[in-house]
């Protein structure tokens, strides 16, 4: 084998500050089945979408510390608040190479408006940010783009109270503007989203588009490891392995809301030692 074949062979590690970026990898095992997934659920620290952006950068490195001691070869930020404010901070830091999901999300919402008027929600981190806006002028400066943060869909989906009347009482709430905006896509801009996609999208109506950015994130992995040459070419990919910072019961309880089988095996780390 050379070394180049047993670099492609290593596994692609994902972290998200919790649950949410199951969402990511579910679409990897879709997308990319030949690739093994090491994943971090950070459900001792969440949520992250309400910390500040130095927070967020440093429980991000120590996020790839941990990944990188499992000898991955390709890192996902699954999580939008750390794409959004730490991803270039870790880049810079470290010699791997990553991605978020703020840019496939984008590209996703880019190419399916109609009308040019494009939604987006996430965390306070993410919202307050503004990388959402930015990359999707930059794909197309004409857009109009209207953000709005949803911080309770995160504990609504964390706790599974989804379709429940109170989640379409906050749903109506929060969209209201959104709806006004008149606007015919909307980017679910935080993992935990996805789960909530049938209250989100009953509320927005048939109109509106919802992008989960889940599904683009995976087909963008799979070109970044084509162009670098990573794509692991041996099917049998090894186990996938789930790491968190709590107890693991959580992940493996609440996996079932954004992954199609449950998660079984997870362990618990102290990332504080990273
Ligand atoms: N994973 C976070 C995100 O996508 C959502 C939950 C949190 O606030 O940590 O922004």
């Amino acid at each position: 084998m050379t070394n180049h074949q047993s670099l492609a062979n290593k596994p692609i590690g994902v972290f998200d500050s919790g649950a949410g970026g199951l969402t990511v990898v579910s679409q990897i095992f879709r997308h990319l089945p030949s690739e093994q997934v090491i994943y971090f659920g950070d459900m001792g620290r969440t949520p992250y979408g309400i910390r500040s952006a130095e927070v967020i950068k440093s429980f991000s490195r120590q996020n790839v510390n941990f990944l990188l001691e499992q000898d991955v070869k390709f890192i996902v930020v699954a999580c939008n608040s750390a794409s959004a404010l730490a991803l270039d901070y870790i880049l810079q830091i470290f010699n791997i190479p990553m991605m978020g999901v703020i840019e496939p999300g984008s590209r996703a919402a880019a190419s399916g408006t109609k009308n040019g008027r494009i939604g987006v929600i996430g965390t306070e981190a993410t919202i307050g940010s503004l990388s959402y806006t930015k990359a999707l002028l930059k794909i197309d400066p004409k857009l109009e783009v209207f953000s709005m943060a949803c911080p309770l869909f995160v504990s609504l989906a964390e706790n599974g109270y989804i379709g429940k009347k109170a989640a379409y009482l906050i749903a109506e709430d929060y969209l209201g503007y959104l709806k006004e905006k008149k606007i015919d896509t909307l980017v679910l801009g935080c993992t935990h989203y996805p789960p909530l996609k049938g209250v989100i999208g009953k509320v927005m109506g048939d109109d509106v588009r919802l992008i989960d950015s889940a599904e683009e994130t995976a087909k963008t992995i799979g070109q970044m490891l084509a162009e670098l040459n990573l794509a692991n070419s041996n099917p049998a990919a090894g186990a996938h392995k789930f790491y968190v910072s709590d107890t693991p019961e959580k992940l493996k309880e609440i996996s079932k809301y954004f992954v199609e089988s449950p998660v079984e095996e997870v362990a618990r780390i102290d990332i504080n030692s990273y």
